[in-house]
C-alpha cells in the first residue's frame, strides 16, 4: 500500500484526526450558556441555588417552579406564600427544608403591619415541619386590655400602633384564647417552632420562624457531577446544565462517546 496516501490532505486518518480537533476545540470554548446563567447567586449572607432562583438576578429556568424568590432593599431573601411575604432564614439544600419568619416581623422596631395573613398550605410542594400554632390577635380593645393583667402580658410590642390598639399572641392552645377573641379583632394563625425546655415568649417564637420542607427534584446527583440543576419549561422537566450541554440528572450519565 502506498504509504503517502494517509497523509494526502484527504486521507481519512488527517479527516479524522481534523474532526476530532475542532469537536474538541468547539467542547472547550462554547460553555453551555445555561450552565453559566445558573451560576449561584447570593442575597445578603444567604446563597440561592436551586430550587429557588432569584427573579430579578437569575433566569427562571436554573429555579424548579414555584420557587421564585426575591431579594429585598435590605438584602434579605424573601419568599411569597399564601399571600404573606416570608424572610428566608435559612435553607438546607441536604433535608429540603428551609427557616422562615414574617417579613412583617415583630419587635420594638417594627410595625405590626403590613398585617400578617392566615397561612395556607394549599400547595403540595410545601410541608410545615413545624408542629405549633401561634395566634396573633390585632386591633385588641386596649381600654379593655389595662384591666386584664393576664392578656397584657402577651401583648406584643408594635411601633406606630395608637393607644387605642394593641396586639397580642398565644399559642393555639392557650387558656386565654377566649378572652383575647372577645377583646380584639379575629386572630390570625402562624406556625411556631416550640422546643422543650426552653422560656421564651410568643413573640420570640414568631420572629424565629418556623420551617418548610420542600418536595422538588433532588438536585445532589447533577450538583456532585458538577453540574447545576434546572428545569425545561418547555418540556416542564428537571435538567441538570453541564459545562457540555444540559443533560437529564447528572453529568456523568449519557455523556458523548469521547468525553473522558
Ligand atoms: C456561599 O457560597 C460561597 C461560595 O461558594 C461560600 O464561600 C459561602 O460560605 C457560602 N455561604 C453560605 C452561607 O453558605
Ligand atoms: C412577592 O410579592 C410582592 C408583593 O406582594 C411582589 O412585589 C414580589 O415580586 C413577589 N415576589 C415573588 C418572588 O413572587
Ligand atoms: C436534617 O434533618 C435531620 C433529621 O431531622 C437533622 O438531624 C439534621 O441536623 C438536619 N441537617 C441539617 C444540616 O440541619
Ligand atoms: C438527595 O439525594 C442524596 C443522594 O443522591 C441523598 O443523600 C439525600 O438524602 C437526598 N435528599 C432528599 C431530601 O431526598
Ligand atoms: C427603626 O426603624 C427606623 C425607621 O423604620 C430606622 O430608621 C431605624 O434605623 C430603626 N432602628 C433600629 C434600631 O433598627
Ligand atoms: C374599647 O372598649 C370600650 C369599653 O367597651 C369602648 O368604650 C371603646 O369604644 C372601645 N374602643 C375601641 C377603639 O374600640
Ligand atoms: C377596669 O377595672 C376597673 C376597676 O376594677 C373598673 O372600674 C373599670 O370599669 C374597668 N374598665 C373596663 C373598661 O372594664
Ligand atoms: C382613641 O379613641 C378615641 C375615642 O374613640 C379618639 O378620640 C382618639 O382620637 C383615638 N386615639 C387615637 C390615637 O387614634
Ligand atoms: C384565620 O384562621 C382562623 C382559624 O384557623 C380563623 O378563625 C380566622 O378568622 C382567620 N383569620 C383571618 C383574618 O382570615
Ligand atoms: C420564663 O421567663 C420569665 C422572664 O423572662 C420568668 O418570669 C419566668 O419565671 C420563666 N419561667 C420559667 C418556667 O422558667
Ligand atoms: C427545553 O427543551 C426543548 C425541547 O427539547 C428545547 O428546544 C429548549 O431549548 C429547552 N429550553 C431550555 C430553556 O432548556
Amino acid at each position: 500500500m502506498n504509504r503517502s496516501f494517509f497523509f494526502t490532505p484527504f486521507s481519512p486518518v488527517v479527516i479524522l484526526f481534523m474532526a476530532t480537533f475542532f469537536l474538541l476545540a468547539e467542547k472547550a470554548s462554547c460553555t453551555d450558556p445555561q450552565f453559566l446563567a445558573c451560576e449561584p447567586k447570593s442575597c445578603g449572607a444567604q446563597n440561592i441555588s436551586f430550587p429557588f432562583h432569584i427573579q430579578t438576578a437569575q433566569q427562571e429556568f436554573c429555579g424548579y417552579p414555584g420557587f421564585a424568590i426575591s431579594c429585598n432593599g435590605k438584602n434579605k431573601a424573601v419568599f411569597n406564600l399564601s399571600n404573606n411575604e416570608y424572610i428566608i432564614q435559612e435553607i438546607d439544600d441536604q433535608n429540603h427544608s428551609l427557616r422562615l419568619s414574617n417579613a412583617a416581623g415583630f419587635g420594638k422596631n417594627t410595625s405590626c403591619s403590613p398585617q400578617i395573613q392566615n397561612i395556607s398550605l394549599n400547595d403540595d410542594r410545601f410541608r410545615l415541619s413545624t408542629t405549633r400554632t401561634g395566634v396573633l390577635f390585632y386591633n385588641c380593645n386596649s381600654t379593655l386590655l389595662e384591666n386584664d393583667s393576664k392578656l397584657l402580658n402577651h401583648k406584643v410590642d408594635c411601633s406606630g400602633e395608637n393607644g387605642n390598639v394593641s396586639t397580642v399572641a398565644m399559642l393555639d392552645d392557650d387558656a386565654l384564647l377566649g378572652s383575647a377573641s372577645e377583646k380584639c379583632e379575629a386572630g390570625v394563625v402562624a406556625p411556631v417552632d416550640v422546643y422543650t425546655g426552653e422560656n421564651v415568649s410568643i413573640g420570640k417564637m414568631l420572629e424565629r420562624g418556623f420551617v418548610l420542607n420542600w418536595v422538588a427534584s433532588n438536585c445532589s446527583e447533577c450538583d456532585e457531577s458538577g453540574g447545576r440543576c434546572g428545569f425545561n419549561y418547555t418540556t416542564y422537566q428537571f435538567k441538570c446544565f453541564c459545562p457540555d450541554r444540559p443533560h437529564a440528572r447528572s453529568c456523568k450519565s449519557g455523556e458523548y462517546f469521547f468525553s473522558s
